[in-house]
């Protein structure tokens, strides 16, 4: 491969970055750059091995047009007191307003992005299909590109058989823009472990992630 990835990621420091970008700069994404994605996307684990994922890329200009169309209707139904009253976006707390700001954001240039790949499967087969969702986020990481796990094409499964010719047995479970983001990588904030774990009985402390400190370890690896 000629173009090497920007940086040497380590896993790590990969899992402590990688968060959702929804902005992303108009330069293209090179086919040597989406195939390295894919082929550490079907690296994923599957059910039985089936790997019954398929990922449509689609780069097409006025296909993404219609894309961001459908997506902008979800918006506007799902934030519509946002999409009706921006200011109520500034109101709210820091996190969430820059999570509103930045899917607002994406919700209005979607179909600037690049690449728009869907992560297709059986409808039932969504625990088979996230795994490789994830991959495809990491190999972004290391790639220096950006995504977001999006669903706000989900809905208008009619519109997007008939733009895109996703056949009746497959749907399109996720929609991950890909490009080339505006935004800093990393870091990605969340809940300590000591609140999403418990030790031996639901609800039952672990003492070593109680002597934690809360923001954990990403400091080891960033
Ligand atoms: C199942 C699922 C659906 C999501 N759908 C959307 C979406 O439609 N639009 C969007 O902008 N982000 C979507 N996200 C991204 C989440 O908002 C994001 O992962 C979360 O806020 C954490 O962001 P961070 O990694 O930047 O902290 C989705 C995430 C998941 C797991």
């Amino acid at each position: 491969m000629d173009a090497k990835p920007p940086e040497q990621v380590g896993l790590f420091e990969a899992l402590y970055s990688t968060r959702a970008l929804r902005r992303f700069k108009p330069d293209p994404v090179p086919d040597e750059l989406l195939f390295q994605v894919l082929d550490a996307a079907i690296r994923a684990p599957a059910g039985s091995n089936m790997q019954i994922w398929h990922f449509l890329i689609v780069r097409d200009q006025e296909k993404r047009r219609r894309i961001g169309e459908l997506y902008w209707q979800t918006w506007a139904s799902y934030g519509k007191q946002y999409v009706d009253d921006p200011s109520r976006i500034d109101a709210l707390p820091r996190q969430m307003r820059l999570v509103v700001r930045s899917t607002d954001d994406l919700a209005r240039h979607v179909a600037e992005v690049p690449v728009h790949l869907f992560v297709c499967g059986p409808a039932q087969a969504a625990g088979t299909i996230y795994p490789a969702v994830q991959n495809v986020l990491l190999a972004c990481r290391g790639l220096g590109l950006g995504s977001v796990l999006t669903g706000f094409h989900r809905g208008h499964e009619a519109a997007l058989r008939e733009l895109l010719g996703i056949p009746e047995d497959q749907v399109a479970h996720a929609l991950l823009p890909v490009g080339w983001p505006r935004d800093r990588i990393g870091p990605v904030s969340r809940r300590p472990v000591r609140k999403a774990v418990s030790l031996d009985a639901w609800g039952a402390p672990w003492p070593f992630a109680d002597a934690q400190p809360d923001e954990g370890w990403r400091e080891r690896w960033v």
